[in-house]
């Protein structure tokens, strides 16, 4: 197993599961009211390893997931839950290589999960609007050695996106459903969106927005994760769980000459009839 390398971001887990990240810095130690531990100790040692402070507390040393990184962000802004950020990343489609544009950045909780999936080769550019967000969230993923993988970007997307041909777009934006036309102008063709929203209002518009542009494969999810409790002999779900976070949209941008693989025939005939169809000669001759 890799060994622990200075600097490099990992996990304290204490007695009571209690989590620390800390960044061994050579020479360096970290303290709590349960004593001190020297990062030299750390440094160069496999992770799995107990470590002991002087006074005698244990911490297992582990690697933080990308849920640990996004649950111990510093924040000002309301932060986007493991659970749908999981989710975004799948529909997204986003892995190496990949080139998303995100807005706004809020506290960058997100930033650092897209910027985990698309490293090393891809690239984040990630928009806010507000100079204070965007300063914390530079900070954040500094702490996190993420920062050669994100472009910040200080604006309100109103006036539009720098990139072309990117291979997604995300919105964590109030009425997601105004920036339509920017996020068409970015987007390749067959490129994904995305966009959170806190109510159903929001959702509808937005759908609306979407449908009337050039975009197919609409998507409207809400994701519930019931946790239960491991206890094999009285197996039973927790008495609480996190319920509302926001609802997840999703879009494929398709350009307008290609709508109708998404259509039915009598989708078609219509299009024909209100001369929507870009080429008739596109139809199948048993259709029309
Ligand atoms: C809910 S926060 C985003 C949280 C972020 N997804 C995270 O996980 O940390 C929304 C952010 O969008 C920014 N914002 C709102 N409207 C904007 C616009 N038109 N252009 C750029 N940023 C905008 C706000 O300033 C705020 O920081």
């Amino acid at each position: 197993m890799r060994a622990v390398e200075a600097y490099e971001t990992i996990l304290l887990v204490g007695k009571e599961g209690k989590r620390y990240l800390v960044q061994p810095a050579p020479g360096g130690s970290w303290s709590s009211n349960r004593g001190h531990i020297s990062f030299d100790d750390i440094i160069g040692q496999p992770v799995g390893q107990v470590i002991t402070t002087q006074i005698g507390h244990e911490y297992l040393v582990l690697r933080p997931t990308t849920s640990d990184l996004i649950q111990h962000l510093k924040r000002t802004t309301q932060i986007v839950y493991p659970k749908d950020a999981a989710q975004l990343i799948m529909e997204l489609d986003l892995w190496d290589g990949k080139r998303l544009i995100e807005a706004g950045t809020g506290s960058g909780g997100l930033t650092l999960a897209f910027a985990r999936a698309v490293m090393p080769s891809g690239r984040v550019y990630s928009y806010e609007a507000r100079e204070e967000h965007q300063r914390l969230a530079r900070r954040n993923l500094e702490k996190r050695g993420l920062l050669a993988a994100v472009d910040f970007k200080l604006r309100d997307i109103a006036e539009g996106f720098d990139e072309t041909e990117v291979d997604a777009v995300f919105l964590d934006v109030r009425e997601a459903d105004r920036f339509i036309p920017q996020v068409e102008a970015a987007l390749a063709d067959g490129g994904m969106f995305g966009s959170l929203l806190p109510t159903a209002n929001q959702v509808s518009a937005l759908t609306a927005a979407l449908q009337a542009g050039d975009f197919v494969e609409i998507r409207i999810q809400e994701l519930l994760v019931r946790p239960w409790k491991p206890v094999p002999d009285r197996l039973r779900p927790n008495d609480r769980m996190i319920a509302h976070t926001g609802f997840l949209v999703f879009a494929r941008k398709i350009s307008a000459r290609h709508r109708h693989f998404w259509m039915d025939k009598r989708q078609r005939r219509r299009a024909v009839e209100y001369g929507n169809w870009p080429n008739r000669d596109d139809i199948d001759e048993d259709e029309s």
